[in-house]
């Protein structure tokens, strides 16, 4: 036999045991692969989408393939990304959850119930993009910038440190009377915000330097923090997204309940980002109130 030959017949023999370790992966227990085929799959996760919305959708002007994507959007919303965690309008005690449906309290007697009233309405605060390092009495040894904002910055008076940038609140994303989602930005601006973090409104500009005008009314942020990025919201993780999937979460966001956020104090600067104008809010708000006020979410 000459060497040719054994390599030849080796390499043989990995392939055939390539094929079996990968037969074996591929084809899981029977079970799971009757829920879980090809297709299909996204078939269930847009089923579930639909039983765990907490709202009542408008599907009034969707054709099929929109619907799917609303299944597919609201499965990515509520059991994924959380979005509400952070969107949401509510306050304390209960936050996003209805009272007497807040699962993290003992003694529930609704179970887990979203409040449809406050639901991606926005509001929710979340301090300066980057704490004042004298604030948290330091940053840890090596960290860069090794302390926050850069020396020169005036004392804030609303702290008594110093400035390190406006509040950083969540924005409403509820759909306006036109049915666009968030604030009427397109498709395609959507997708930029998801795939960049651009915030179209550029509501918290990076300071040019301790003395820029934006200082004294309190709205840009100090570097090395770059303002034309959204802070907190979770655009490098949700930047790995299909197009496909931004697009569901878009759609689905057109179809929820328009919220005319005047509860839940705006972020600073700009014209009033949380307000949004619903047309006949009276009945579109109303409506989600009525229909799941005591309604548990479905799946708990
Ligand atoms: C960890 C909290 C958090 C989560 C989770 C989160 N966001 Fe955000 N999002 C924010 C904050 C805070 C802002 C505003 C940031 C700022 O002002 O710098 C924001 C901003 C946005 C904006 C920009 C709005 C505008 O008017 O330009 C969009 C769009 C958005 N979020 C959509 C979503 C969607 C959709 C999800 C779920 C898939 C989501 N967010 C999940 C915190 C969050």
């Amino acid at each position: 036999m000459n060497t040719r030959l054994v390599l030849t017949s080796a390499g043989g023999a990995a392939v055939a045991l390539a094929a079996v370790v990968l037969a074996g992966i591929m084809s899981p227990p029977r079970r799971v692969e009757a829920q879980n085929r090809g297709n299909n799959d996204e078939d269930q996760l847009i089923r579930i989408g639909y039983e765990i919305a907490p709202v009542p959708l408008n599907l009034e002007r969707k054709n099929g393939e929109q619907r799917r994507l609303v299944g597919l959007g609201s499965y990515i919303v509520n059991a994924q990304a959380d979005c509400n965690g952070c969107h949401t309008g509510g306050a304390p005690p209960n936050f996003n959850y209805a009272n007497n449906g807040n699962p993290y309290f003992l003694n529930q007697p609704l179970g887990t119930v979203t409040d449809p009233t406050t639901y991606l309405a926005g509001g929710s605060p979340f301090g300066p993009a980057v704490p004042s390092s004298a604030s948290v009495g330091g940053f840890l040894p090596n960290s860069i910038p090794p302390s926050y904002p850069p020396a020169g910055y005036p004392t804030d008076p609303n702290t008594g440190f110093p400035y390190a940038g406006p509040g950083i609140v969540s924005r409403n994303l509820t759909p306006d009377k036109n049915g666009l989602p968030e604030g009427g930005h397109t498709l395609e601006q959507f997708k930029e915000i998801f795939r960049t973090g651009i915030d179209f409104d550029n509501i918290h500009p990076t300071c040019l330097s301790p003395t820029d005008p934006n200082v004294a009314l309190g709205i840009c942020i100090p570097p090395p923090v770059d303002g034309s990025k959204l802070q907190i919201m979770p655009w490098p993780a949700f930047h790995n997204m299909t197009d496909h999937q931004i697009e569901a979460i878009y759609e689905y966001l057109s179809v929820i309940p328009c919220i005319d956020n005047d509860f839940a104090p705006p972020p600073a600067g700009a014209p009033n980002e949380l307000r949004n104008d619903c047309g006949d809010t009276a009945s579109r708000h109303g409506a989600a109130v009525s229909r799941h006020d005591t309604q548990p979410n479905a799946r708990r």
